[in-house]
């Protein structure tokens, strides 16, 4: 029988890439549990729907007998935890679903892993943990946890659940731990997809303070391959870095969009800047390149150019996110510009 994952979160941007990768490319069974909150959208996923090793189950990570229910009944031996909200300024709005869901429900599968004896707990990080970087410098996996935002304070302390449950219960968990995203459905409130929609409307494009923030950019291909190699091969207990080696300020970014696109730099905007704002972020991926040989293969200028004709071709999929509920939140971020 083939080997059973339970994929948390797959229909959001990064779990929807990591099970249309998986079931293309390698013969396992992924039950997908997600909570279908604003960013879970099943369209991500109509491409392997009828797959015959997938199934979706609507329902949340918080509610232990479901997990433990769907663990059972589809023989479930380990667990990829996507699940989580995802958006630092959302965070900034409102805590309370970054906890109910990015620490408690984590708690919850933790809780689960142990009370079934499963094989393994996957937990997918951010390289928001370590906080915020100056000028020079990396984040290596023994970097002092610093969080600054309500998001990757939550995200930190489900990292600490985590490791806690390792050391106190021997629980078979491993933690990636990842820089910023990028590629095809990903929601439009995160900045590149953000951009890329505005400057095809023509609309004006909102960069936060001075634009000089450093991110380090991965494709979601890349990140998804990552995760997979930790899965097969990583050590229990153990944190991996994952990242892109490409640090770009947010202006470059936006900038580059724009001339792909061939639209004025007029359009760019600067706005009020994010409280608490980090700096930069700068991944060092040493351990997993050398401990199990993974690297990132898509270069920053030809993932962006795919990226940017994904939105271009998919108008349909960018219509029906962009919901009543997208246009109250960003009414509420942006105001009228
Ligand atoms: P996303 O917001 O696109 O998707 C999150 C998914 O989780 C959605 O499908 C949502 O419906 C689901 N979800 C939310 N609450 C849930 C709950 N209580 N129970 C079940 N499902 C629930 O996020 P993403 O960008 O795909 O991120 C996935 C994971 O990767 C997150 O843990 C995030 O912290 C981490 N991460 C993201 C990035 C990035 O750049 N996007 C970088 C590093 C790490
Ligand atoms: P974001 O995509 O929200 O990811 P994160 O905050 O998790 O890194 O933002 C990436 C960078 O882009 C961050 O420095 C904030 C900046 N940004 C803007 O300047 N304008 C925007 O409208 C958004 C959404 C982000």
């Amino acid at each position: 029988m083939n080997e059973s994952i339970l994929v948390t979160g797959g229909a959001g941007f990064i779990g929807s890439c990591f099970i249309r990768h998986i079931l293309s490319n390698e013969d396992v069974n992924i039950v997908n549990l997600d909570a279908l909150t604003y960013a879970g959208n099943l369209e991500n996923l109509k491409s392997i729907e009828k797959n015959p090793n997938y199934t979706f189950v609507h329902g949340s990570i918080q509610n232990a007998e479901l997990v433990k229910s769907v663990c059972e009944k589809h023989n479930v031996t380990s667990i990829i935890n996507f699940a989580a909200e995802s958006h630092v300024d959302r965070s900034i709005m409102n805590a309370h679903p970054f906890i109910d869901t990015n620490v408690l429900g984590t708690l919850i599968l933790l809780e689960v892993v142990n009370e079934l004896k499963l094989k393994l707990m996957l937990h997918v990080s951010t390289d928001e943990v370590y906080g915020s970087l100056g000028e020079t410098g990396k984040f290596t996996e023994s970097t002092p946890l610093s969080p600054n935002s309500p998001y990757s304070a939550s995200k930190a302390a489900a990292d600490q659940l985590v490791l806690a449950f390792v050391h106190t219960y021997n629980t078979p968990a491993v933690i990636t731990r990842c820089s910023n995203n990028y590629g095809p459905y990903q929601f439009p409130e995160k900045l590149i997809p953000l951009m890329i929609l505005n400057a095809l409307e023509d609309r004006p494009l909102p960069v936060y303070g001075d634009g000089m923030n450093v991110r380090d950019w991965i494709h979601v291909q890349d990140h998804c391959e990552a995760i997979w190699t930790v899965y097969k091969t990583g050590e229990q207990g153990q944190v991996y870095n994952i990242g892109g080696n490409c640090e770009l300020t947010n202006i470059e970014i936006v900038k580059s969009i724009l001339k792909q696109l061939n639209k004025s730099e007029s359009l760019i905007k600067f706005i009020k800047d994010r409280p608490g704002h980090d700096l930069r972020y700068a991944m060092d991926i040493e351990k997993i390149k050398i401990k199990l040989g993974w690297s990132p293969k898509i270069n920053f200028e030809q993932g962006i150019k795919d990226t940017i004709q994904w939105y271009i071709n998919n108008p349909q999929w960018c219509n029906n996110v962009r919901t009543g509920a997208y246009r109250d939140y960003y009414k509420k971020q942006y105001g009228e510009m």
